[in-house]
């Protein structure tokens, strides 16, 4: 997120639009309902953040990263996270060689475009900050010597919602780091039987027609993150974003009830991620102006998980998304 973009091609937002479409087409027909987490991978993809996704096995969390990787020019890895595993694992350490008695940086399996850290929470407080510290500084460093990221790098993290025993929690200080924290669910009845058509349509065919798309190149990627960067946000629609953040940390001018719920609300990377998901969200409707409205779209998956409740909101069963979900309410859209 804080590298300059470089190597822009010049591409007309319709361009830019048709070739992001043809990814999110390519995403949608391998990828049955779950609309909700293709739209976050996309808007990750358009302003370099990254995804926390929480859900049951076999909701197609790994299917989603594994065909968004299908559908444009980037490498893809997946890393299970483990209590054995350890930071060097994850970004490679230095090497002895012996043919000359030197020391060489051997890169780890994080040096890739798409990374999924599957079950992220089952690995050690170390593993993950590695990970997380990663996704902020877009580098890695061991030793003295740091190594950059691909410019395109995108970490989908899976968190399971059941079998919490044996797990490390993420600090709240570190989930900041993801753009979105996405909720997947079970697909409906119709949507199951579409599933399993489409899987036993794969079964028989090695290759389905859909896995034949041309691939979004990065160059495409970054162009289209520049086009998102450039697009009009009203002072109004700026204030009211910067409202709602501040009003996460501080609601007790719009309710005493959530004042006396919240102990910790989003950050100053919290607006800028709120900020960013609006713009892609507004690009991604084909408009060149952001509205209050792709603020309120995003807001919940940008918000949630960067806001702690205390004992007596748990007590009374209010959940983050809840407390979103009354801010909302009651901050008032210009
Ligand atoms: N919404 C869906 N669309 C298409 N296939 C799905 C969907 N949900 C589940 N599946 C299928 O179920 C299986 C499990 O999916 P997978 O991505 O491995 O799950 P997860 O990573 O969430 O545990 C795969 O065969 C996948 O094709
Ligand atoms: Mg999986």
């Amino acid at each position: 997120m804080s590298a300059p973009l470089t190597s822009p091609v010049e591409l007309t937002p319709t361009q830019a639009h048709a070739a992001v479409q043809r990814l999110r087409g390519h995403l949608e027909a391998e990828i049955i309902g779950q609309q909700a987490l293709i739209e976050r991978l996309l808007m990750a993809l358009l302003t370099g953040g990254h995804v926390l996704v929480e859900g049951a096995p076999g909701l197609a969390k790994t299917r989603a990263i594994k065909t968004l990787a299908s559908g444009m020019e980037a490498d893809f890895h997946r890393i299970q996270f483990t209590p054995d595993l350890l930071p060097a694992d994850l970004t490679g350490s230095d090497v002895f060689r012996p043919e000359d008695g030197s020391f060489r940086f051997q890169r780890g399996p994080i040096f890739h475009n798409l990374l999924l850290a599957d079950e992220i929470n089952r690995a050690p407080a170390k593993v993950q900050s590695a990970l997380l510290e990663a996704m902020g500084e877009g580098q890695v460093t061991v030793g003295a010597d740091s190594y950059p990221l691909p410019e395109l790098f995108l970490v989908m993290a899976t968190q399971n919602p059941i079998e919490q025993e044996g797990t490390y929690p993420l600090p709240e200080a570190q989930l900041d780091r993801f753009m979105f924290h996405v909720r997947v669910a079970y697909p409906s009845r119709e949507a199951g039987r579409e599933i399993l058509r489409l899987v036993r349509q794969e079964a028989l065919d090695e290759v389905s027609a859909a896995a034949a798309v041309e691939p979004l190149r990065q160059a495409e990627v970054f162009a289209a993150r520049r086009q998102v960067l450039g697009l009009h946000l009203s002072p109004s629609v700026e204030d009211y974003l910067l409202e709602l953040v501040e009003a996460s940390r501080a609601p007790a001018a719009y309710s005493r009830e959530l004042a006396d719920w919240v102990r910790w609300g989003a950050s100053p990377r919290g607006a800028i991620h709120l900020e960013r998901a609006a713009r892609a969200h507004a690009w991604l409707s084909t408009r060149d102006f952001v509205t209050p409205e792709d603020v309120q779209a995003v807001a919940a998956d940008v918000l949630r998980h960067r806001v702690l409740l205390n004992y007596e909101a748990q007590a009374e069963g209010v959940s983050s998304e809840r407390f979103v979900a009354e801010l909302l309410s009651r901050v008032a859209a210009p």
